[in-house]
């Protein structure tokens, strides 16, 4: 299992100190939740912030867009170089050119799935995939509870992956934890986000990487 600790749940007072120790305490992916305060109702940061972030990482940034205008935030966050840009398939009206454009700066594209949003939504947009983000929350807030009809849908996205694109990964994000990531595994996921696991661990977040993987 690879695992993506959300930075929504670190402490900003000390940020780049708790993005190195992601990556120190064995992190594949650096989450980070971009919120506009109009796609959902919380506002968290930008690009000035989000560079800081890639400067302490040394791991590739793996980019939630939850904002209305998702055109304008690639761009703004494409000179930064993340490894994924992520957005979500219920606020764009022409995911497939974003899609390319995405591709078109050399960074793998992804679409987020919000928790009523069902995978053939994107069955035809797959091939051009490299990841799909299902959430188990409601998009906004770290530390929700998960929502356990997650696992019937990566199932059936991973059929339809095999069938299309058997390179596309699956990533689920939101109260994900050491409890429900072997039922995760075991539906097809790839990549789980954790945000409060991680950073609230009565251990260490190497701790908490270490035991979701
Ligand atoms: C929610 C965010 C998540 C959040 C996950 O909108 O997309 O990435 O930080 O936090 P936990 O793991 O605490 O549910
Ligand atoms: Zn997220």
């Amino acid at each position: 299992m690879l695992v993506a600790p959300s930075i929504l749940s670190a402490d900003f007072g000390h940020l780049a100190e708790d993005v190195r120790a992601i990556c120190e305490g064995g992190c594949d992916l650096v989450h980070v939740d971009v919120m506009d305060g109009h796609f959902v109702p919380n506002l968290t940061i930008g690009p000035v912030v989000v560079e800081a972030v890639a400067k302490a990482a040394t791991k590739p940034l793996d980019i939630h867009l939850m904002v209305q205008n998702n055109t304008f935030f690639v761009e703004l966050f494409a000179p930064l170089k993340p490894g994924y840009i992520s957005f979500h398939i219920e606020e764009e009206k022409h995911p497939h050119r974003l899609i390319q454009k995405i591709r078109s700066y050399g960074i793998k594209p992804a679409i987020t799935l919000n928790p009523h949003t069902p995978p053939e939504a994107i069955e035809f947009l797959l091939e051009d995939l490299d990841m799909v983000l299902l959430m188990s929350v409601n998009p906004g807030f770290g530390g929700q509870s998960f929502i356990p009809s997650v696992i019937e849908k990566a199932k059936r996205l991973k059929a339809m992956i095999e069938k299309r694109n058997p390179d596309c990964l699956i990533e689920v994000d939101g109260g994900v934890n050491d409890k429900n990531v072997r039922e995760l595994e075991a539906a097809g996921v790839d990549i789980v986000v954790a945000g409060s696991y991680v950073y609230k661990h009565p251990v260490s977040v190497e701790a908490a990487i270490a035991s979701l993987k």
